[in-house]
């Protein structure tokens, strides 16, 4: 409610990927702890939200839009005075390069700006005019409530805002949940969002979501769901709604992108991008390439170059220079991926590049598995690490068909030369993804581009115009005789 408070409850210890050197070895290093809510602390989260709301009629939703406007560029000015402590933070709780790290915070305060800057185009559509004679009609986007926004733990800070800026800006009041890992860089922002906004408008909570959410959902008070994570989680969260014709959500789920590598590509500019789409971060990102459909009649040519380009990958601390492949954050992922090569195997496939699939501390080496087949788990189920799946194919019908087939449909990316070929096969492909990338890697930059995906990969599209309209309700104002 606008205050900060001591937390006297249970707290979490937040542990680093990243393990340091003491006089008793090797160990994780401890960054921080957080607060562990209980359901109560929950729920007052919530009920802030909703006072703030007050059906309507609360300050931030009857605000004028200039007025919002200008908060959000308050949080935007605040914001950017903390980027050292939030890239640090992401460098130390998430393992994630200072480079990446860096891009995600400017990405993030330019998705602020862009947002601002769609809203007053959209007004502009918005203006008056003539629905028939005599009645003058006029457009108004009005706020959809509270909102629930969850975050994944690869894009803690991105990922939140890209659903959390367009709710508040729209007159919404915002319940965050923080992702754990990912949490910490949430305190430098609590003092920034409690200066720029009205009590209640943006409320963080910290802990155990299958804990702390059910009692959110249960109480039949949030308006909207944002969520970034599996579909698992996401319609889990959607049953527990009383009244889920009343909820609407806004969901990034799970992907299998695949690469497809056409027998005229040029193989060098193909690896690089392959590399950058399977490996970048170590393979977390829901955009990645996660499957590679690769043409026999150079295949061999492929292998090897996008062996020898793994090999020379620099593996490293988030802060190194020219650093790749860094600390792995959750605590059961190298394991659980020790577990698909291990399936890959025993279903045919071999590790085909020196010490792939080794766990080093929290470091995961990369392991390009081939040939690889149907019966192999690998094949369908979404790895989100360093593991890539190689599949030969001789009929271009192979790839189409495992995307027809996939319960996944958010982009895939073809290498090729041959212009007409590429064209022939961009027409199937549309029908089955979201995006198709030529000779480029499966990305959602830039983020004022539309970012979605079919069947279980997502529901609703997220750009910066389509977030305003996800958060708002159009509302038509006809006047007669005036
Ligand atoms: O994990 C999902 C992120 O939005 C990916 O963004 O493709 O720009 O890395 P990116």
């Amino acid at each position: 409610d606008g205050k900060l408070e001591i937390w006297e409850g249970e707290t979490e210890e937040t542990f680093s990927p990243i393990y340091l050197k003491t006089s008793e070895g090797l160990v994780r290093h401890q960054i921080g702890q957080f607060p562990l809510l209980n359901q109560e602390a929950a729920l007052s989260a919530l009920e802030a939200a909703v006072k703030a709301y007050d059906n309507g009629r609360g300050k931030w939703p009857t605000m004028s839009v200039g007025q919002r406007i200008e908060c959000l560029q308050d949080f935007a000015y605040r914001m950017k005075e903390k980027r050292g402590i939030v890239v640090n933070l992401l460098m130390w709780e998430i393992g994630k390069s200072y480079t990446d790290s860096c891009k995600e915070f400017d990405r993030t305060v330019d998705y602020i700006e862009d947002t601002i800057d769609a809203l007053k185009n959209l007004d502009r559509v918005s203006s008056r005019f003539e629905i028939s004679e005599g009645v003058i009609g006029q457009i108004r986007r009005a706020p959809l409530g509270v909102v629930l926004s969850m975050g994944p733990a690869n894009y803690p800070l991105n990922e939140t805002f890209t659903t959390l800026i367009p709710a508040l800006i729209m007159g919404n009041t915002v319940i965050v949940k923080a992702p754990r890992p990912g949490v910490l860089l949430n305190y430098p922002l609590l003092e920034a969002f409690k200066e720029a906004f009205p009590p209640g408008v943006v409320n963080t909570i910290y802990g155990q979501g299958r804990l702390i959410s059910p009692p959110l959902m249960e109480s039949g008070k949030i308006d909207a769901l944002a969520f970034i994570g599996t579909s698992r989680a996401a319609n889990n969260l959607k049953k527990q709604h009383p009244k889920s014709h009343r909820l609407r959500s806004i969901l990034g789920l799970e992907a299998k992108n695949p690469g497809i590598v056409l027998p005229h590509a040029d193989l060098d500019l193909a690896v690089k991008e392959c590399i950058l789409g399977t490996l970048s971060y170590n393979g977390q990102r829901c955009t990645a390439i996660k499957i590679l459909f690769v043409h026999t009649a150079i295949i061999d040519k492929f292998l090897e170059k996008f062996t020898t380009a793994v090999n020379n990958l620099k593996f490293g601390m988030p802060w190194e220079d020219n650093v790749f492949l860094t600390p792995i954050a959750e605590p059961g992922k190298p394991n659980y991926l020790q577990e698909l090569v291990e399936d890959a195997k025993q279903h045919g496939a071999e590790v085909i590049n020196e010490a792939g699939g080794m766990i080093n501390e929290t470091f995961f080496y990369p392991a390009i598995l081939y040939p690889v087949n149907d019966k192999m788990k690998v094949y369908s189920v979404e790895q989100f690490g360093p593991v890539v799946p190689i599949v030969p194919f001789d009929d271009i019908e192979t790839p189409i068909n495992y995307l027809v087939k996939s319960d996944y449909g958010q982009q895939v990316s073809i290498f090729g030369q041959n212009t007409e070929a590429i064209a022939q096969l961009v027409d199937p492909l549309v029908n089955q993804v979201c995006r198709v990338n030529i000779n480029s890697q499966c990305q959602r930059g830039p983020d004022t581009f539309p970012f979605t995906g079919r069947k279980d990969s997502a529901e609703g599209t997220l750009s910066v115009h389509d977030a305003l309209r996800a958060f708002s309700i159009r509302t038509l104002v006809a006047a007669k005789d005036i």
